[in-house]
């Protein structure tokens, strides 16, 4: 990809570098060094093992931060927490093979470990270990599973190793490191000037004033693309049904219950948008008549709800739209490529994003989720298992790409392109 300026790519960003115990551990001092120099702040953890190499207080000298290494004597309120949920970007490097193994896994029995697991940024881990390791079966396949959760590995180099062998081993070099740091953080401006309409949750359809029919949506991805938006240089306006999460900073936040409120609130701000994506759970049928007043058990021994159809927003905006980039959203339980074609087609769109609701670890409520995204010039992009913030990240990039009529401009490990579907 064009990088931006790198030293704007990385002024005032929060980098949260982890070091563990390698040889290699002295070069994530001058890898500091390199991140303050173009206006990073940069917070280091280190684990106990690294400390055998290099002292926490070079560190903490060259960062103007104190250095974490321990997770049971964190004196600052849940920092171990906290810090990756604001870091822009996190750095493992090096990382030993016990490292990537813990990461693969999910184990969180240290600072640096447990810090992985609550980062919601990209992450990127720089493997460094000694001949033959690299090439192990074990180490390959935990580089293979962080590659599909979208954590950006890269590769370490061929050289004299600490042992005196020649292999591949080597912490891959520093400006390369830079490079990678600086793409995750760069593609964060790449939709400047884009007006950005995104639905999202779930709508409610009230039976009476305090009974409703609705669906399982949190909202998660749906405010996910939101935020990724805003945080690439897009003016993002969300259009919620009700749900339960905070507010994204920076984006004009419109609520609505109702399927017909949000095909209201939709079309009012279609003309000022140049993309909608509609990830929003509308509810397909809502009562006929809602009742003025609680409906009574004692009134009745049955109720029949006559369901009629709500508004096909999606539709509605198909046939209003002049030059907006739509996109919708497919959640389906079965024939997941099948249906998501249909709705491509029948509905008008630019683009589809497909996922199955009943995959192990994604779907409604989840953090994570896995998608394809299906584009009308009949390109498949699979995307497989990743946070949703992530994954927004991943749509947004394709979004951009069939926009600008090109190349995506980000590969990121987790895909998988199978070109044209047809
Ligand atoms: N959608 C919409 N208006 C509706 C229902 C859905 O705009 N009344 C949008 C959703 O926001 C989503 C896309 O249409 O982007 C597909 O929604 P989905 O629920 O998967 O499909 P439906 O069109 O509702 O069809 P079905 O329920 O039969 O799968």
């Amino acid at each position: 990809m064009t990088l931006a300026d790198p030293v704007n790519c990385l002024q005032g960003k929060h980098i949260l570098l982890g070091v563990t115990g390698s040889i290699a551990a002295y070069k994530a001092v001058s890898l500091l060094r390199a991140l303050k120099a173009r206006g990073a702040f940069v917070s280091v953890v280190m684990t106990a093992h690294a400390t055998e190499f290099v002292t926490p207080l070079t560190f903490e000298v060259l960062s103007g931060e104190r250095v974490l290494t321990d997770l049971f004597h964190m004196h600052e309120e849940m920092k171990h927490l906290h810090a990756p949920e604001n870091a822009d970007v996190m750095v493992i490097a090096p990382a030993t093979a016990n490292f990537l193994a813990k990461a693969a896994l999910g184990l969180a029995d240290d600072l640096l470990s447990t810090m992985l697991l609550a980062a919601r940024c990209p992450i990127i881990v720089a493997p460094a270990m000694d001949g033959g390791m690299w090439t192990h079966p074990t180490v390959v396949e935990h580089v293979n599973r962080l590659r599909a959760r979208g954590v950006v590995v890269l590769d370490p180099e061929e050289g004299p190793l600490a042992s005196g062998r020649i292999a591949q081993g080597r912490l891959v070099c520093e400006e390369k490191l830079l490079d990678a740091v600086q793409s995750a953080l760069c593609v964060h401006s790449d939709w400047e000037g884009e007006h950005v309409l995104v639905s999202a949750g779930p709508t409610q359809e009230a039976i009476d004033p305090v009974r409703f029919i609705s669906n399982r949506s949190s909202g998660k991805m749906g405010y996910a693309l939101a935020e990724a938006a805003r945080a690439r240089g897009a003016s993002v306006v969300l259009v919620t049904g009700p749900t339960a999460l905070a507010r994204p900073s920076g984006v004009e936040v419109v609520s609505v219950t109702s399927a017909q409120e949000m095909a209201d609130a939709m079309c009012q701000r279609l003309e000022w948008a140049t993309v909608v994506i509609m990830a929003a759970a509308v509810a397909d049928f809502c009562p006929k008549e809602s009742a003025s007043q609680k409906l009574k058990k004692s009134d009745r021994s049955s109720l029949v709800l006559e369901l009629v159809p709500t508004p096909d927003i999606l539709t509605i905006l198909s046939a209003q739209k002049t030059k907006q980039i739509l996109v919708g959203f497919a959640a389906e339980t079965e024939h997941l490529l099948e249906h998501a074609s249909r709705k491509l087609a029948d509905k008008g769109l630019d683009a589809i994003v497909a996922n199955d609701v009943t995959q192990q670890g994604g779907g409604f409520g989840s953090d994570q989720n896995a998608a394809v995204v299906l584009t009308r010039d009949g390109r498949r992009r699979e995307i497989g298992l990743m946070p949703k913030r992530r994954l927004a990240d991943e749509i947004l990039t394709e979004i951009k790409r069939l926009k600008d009529g090109g190349c995506a401009s980000t590969v990121i490990a987790g895909e998988e392109d199978r070109g044209n579907a047809q």
